[in-house]
């Protein structure tokens, strides 16, 4: 089994390639999220794959709050992995995966793998440029070749979390002020077609004569409806603007 976040496909294409070799089932977080599929029961012997991004260096919210609901039984002896995709810091995620695991289950993952890939923060980066784009794309094709060959072999590799405590915690007060959906505006070039409603894995945003309303106050920060937006009508804080959209190439929504 295969639990993948992915709001711009980095993560989706990833647990799609695993599966196609390994044959393992796929099982996207945000479907299970929705649809209040909390248990996690791999097959006796089966491995447990979670292909997750990160999010100001930790995990992002919807996964946390998934893995707290989730009902998670490990078999004796199956093989668990995490493949943790970044731009250019992977942070601690696979520590932070860690200690819920150890504090659910007992026992930690054998494996962490890192996949460097696109940077879809949108706000920092610039996906408008295509070279950028397209050489962070070839290196995660070759890097997630050798990722698949470590878990065909069960590699047992860990990493170790790259910021200390204080930075750390640093980070998730910086994620939590920027997960206020105050910072979303959408322009008048929005077509009312609604998919960034249907696109968002937290439901925080509604339909309104028209037009999107983010009606929660916080939500996961995936950035997912402002790079679906078929206008580009969203943006995130004035940062946003003139730095395009973007969805892995190799996939499909
Ligand atoms: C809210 C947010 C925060 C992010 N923080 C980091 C970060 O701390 N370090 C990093 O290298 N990439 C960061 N990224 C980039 C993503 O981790 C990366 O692009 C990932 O591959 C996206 O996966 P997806 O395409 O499956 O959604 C961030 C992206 C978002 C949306
Ligand atoms: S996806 Fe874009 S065009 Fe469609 S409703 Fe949302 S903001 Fe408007
Ligand atoms: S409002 Fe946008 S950024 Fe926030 S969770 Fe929904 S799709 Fe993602």
């Amino acid at each position: 089994m295969i639990l993948y976040f992915s709001s711009t496909g980095n993560c989706k294409y990833a647990a799609e390639r695993i599966a196609a070799r390994t044959g393992d089932q796929v099982m996207s977080i945000t479907d299970a999220w929705q649809s209040e599929n909390f248990s996690i029961r791999p097959e006796k012997g089966e491995s447990l794959g979670f292909v997750l991004p990160t999010y100001f260096g930790v995990l992002p919210t919807i996964v946390t709050e998934f893995l707290e609901k989730a009902e998670l039984r490990l078999t004796e002896g199956s093989y668990v992995y995490t493949v943790d995709t970044y731009g250019f810091h992977y942070g601690n995620v696979a520590a932070e995966l860690a200690k819920i695991l150890r504090r659910k289950t007992g026992r930690e993952q054998d494996a962490d793998f890192l996949l460097q890939s696109v940077d879809n923060w949108v706000p920092n980066f610039d996906l408008t440029d295509e070279t950028y784009v397209q050489s962070a794309l070839d290196k995660a094709d070759e890097l997630l070749s050798g990722i698949i060959e470590g878990i065909v072999q069960k590699k047992r590799v860990r990493v170790k979390g790259e910021w200390p405590a204080p930075m750390l915690l640093m980070m998730k007060k910086a994620y939590k002020k920027a997960s206020q959906t105050k910072n979303f505006t959408v322009n008048d070039s929005c077509v009312g077609c609604g998919q960034c409603a249907a696109q968002c894995p937290t439901r925080a945003i509604t339909m309104t004569e028209g037009r999107p309303v983010w009606s929660k106050a916080n939500c996961t920060l995936c950035l997912g409806c402002l790079h679906v937006c078929p206008k580009n009508a969203i943006a995130y804080t004035k940062a946003t603007v003139g730095h395009g959209q973007y969805y892995n190439p190799k996939t499909t929504r």
